[in-house]
């Protein structure tokens, strides 16, 4: 085999709930899962997007690499919370060089912090579109990201023997899965909304163009925090009523449970009520649920009745060829929520910005 044969990257997602790998292969047209693994993270190794116990995730991604016979070592990591903003600026049209030189000087007015902490990324959605006062404009999508966390985790990578080629942020990472797997109407709104352990990251897509980003520090450890609190459970046992395995009738739990899905719920409603003062656009056509709380089993319809929005929950290898993970059906759809990051970073190329 060639070396990097088609140029794609490992993708590396560091949660702070678990680490994912998954390699793909793409033959004809389609993609073919090679690998996929996840392992677990102690709690507090990770704190809000920050890396805690850098030892502990360097030895975690070199478990998980030996154990899954890594060749490739080039791999696509991906970072969220509040080390990253995205933002969608609109300036006058002009040629991808000259926006490079000129980056640094829009950014300054956008991104909070010292402009020399962060690096500085962009996308452009559209060359050319008529502003309010008839003069065209284009779109970009801004995104900074402080230099000492992403630093950090670039060196675990290293440290564990990888080479970082890409580094993406969560919410772009979903909708790269997500518009592989899933068809997009051009006028349709749908919200990506990734819940994960300690930070919920949505992107809200028109046709298949992300037109709003936010991470919000909630997910599915609020469920184990409060299970802890309110029923004097411990992290272990949290965690496994939390996921639905102990088969006794409990009212208290389902009670502790249903609220959190409501604060779920209300901060992701609050998120598309900002996006609506800031857009002209219609409604939300759907929300399109991922991340391991995807799989908290009242979530989505609290979410569908808290908003009245159509809810559905991804399935990342939908249009994968999984043949190769020897997965029973089971055993892939209880997993497959929480891949979904990892699928789309798989999917980046080094060529792609
Ligand atoms: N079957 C399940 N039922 C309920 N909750 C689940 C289930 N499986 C996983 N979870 C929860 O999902 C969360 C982990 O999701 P995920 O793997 O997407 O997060 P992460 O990427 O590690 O963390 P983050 O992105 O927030 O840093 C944990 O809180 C875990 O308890
Ligand atoms: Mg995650």
């Amino acid at each position: 085999m060639f070396f990097g044969s088609k140029g794609n990257l490992v993708g590396l997602d560091i949660g702070s709930g678990s680490i994912k790998v998954l390699q793909l292969q793409e033959s004809k047209g389609k993609y073919f899962v090679e690998r996929f693994a996840n392992k677990a993270l102690p709690t507090e190794t990770i704190v809000d997007g920050a890396i805690m116990d850098g030892l502990e995730v360097v030895s975690a991604i070199k478990a998980i690499a030996a154990d899954q016979k890594l060749k490739q070592k080039e791999v696509a990591l991906s970072i969220s919370g509040t080390s990253v903003i995205v933002k969608k600026i609109t300036l006058p049209p002009m040629p991808e060089q000259d926006l490079e030189r000129q980056i640094k000087f829009e950014a300054e007015q956008y991104i909070p912090f010292d402009i020399n902490d962060v690096y500085l990324d962009f996308h452009i959605l559209s060359t050319e579109e008529g502003s309010a006062e008839g003069q065209p404009v284009m779109s970009v999508l801004l995104v900074a990201t402080k230099k000492d966390k992403l630093n950090d985790y670039a060196n675990a990578v290293r440290e564990a023997g990888l080479v970082p080629k890409v580094v993406d942020v969560d919410a772009f990472a979903i909708e790269n899965m997500y518009c592989v797997n899933y068809e997009t109407l051009p006028n349709e709104l749908t919200a990506l909304v990734n819940v994960g352990a300690s930070v919920m990251n949505i992107n809200i897509l028109k046709g298949g163009v992300s037109a709003f980003t936010r991470d919000i520090t909630i997910g599915g450890n609020r469920y184990s925090e409060r299970i802890m609190q309110d029923l004097g459970m411990t992290y272990e046992d949290a965690e496994t009523a939390k996921k639905g395995h102990s088969t006794a009738k409990n009212a208290a739990l389902d009670a502790v449970i249903a609220a959190v899905d409501l604060e779920i719920a209300t901060e992701i409603g609050r998120s598309f009520d900002y996006f609506r003062t800031t857009s002209s656009y219609e409604d939300l056509s759907r929300i399109v649920l991922c991340g391991g709380c995807a799989n908290v089993k009242t979530l989505p319809g609290r979410i569908a009745e808290q908003l009245g929005i159509d809810t559905t929950v991804a399935d990342p290898f939908k249009s994968l060829d999984v043949t190769a993970l020897k997965m029973g059906p089971e055993a892939l759809a209880e997993v497959a929520p929480a891949a979904a990051v990892v699928v789309g970073l798989a999917l980046r190329r080094e060529s792609d910005r």
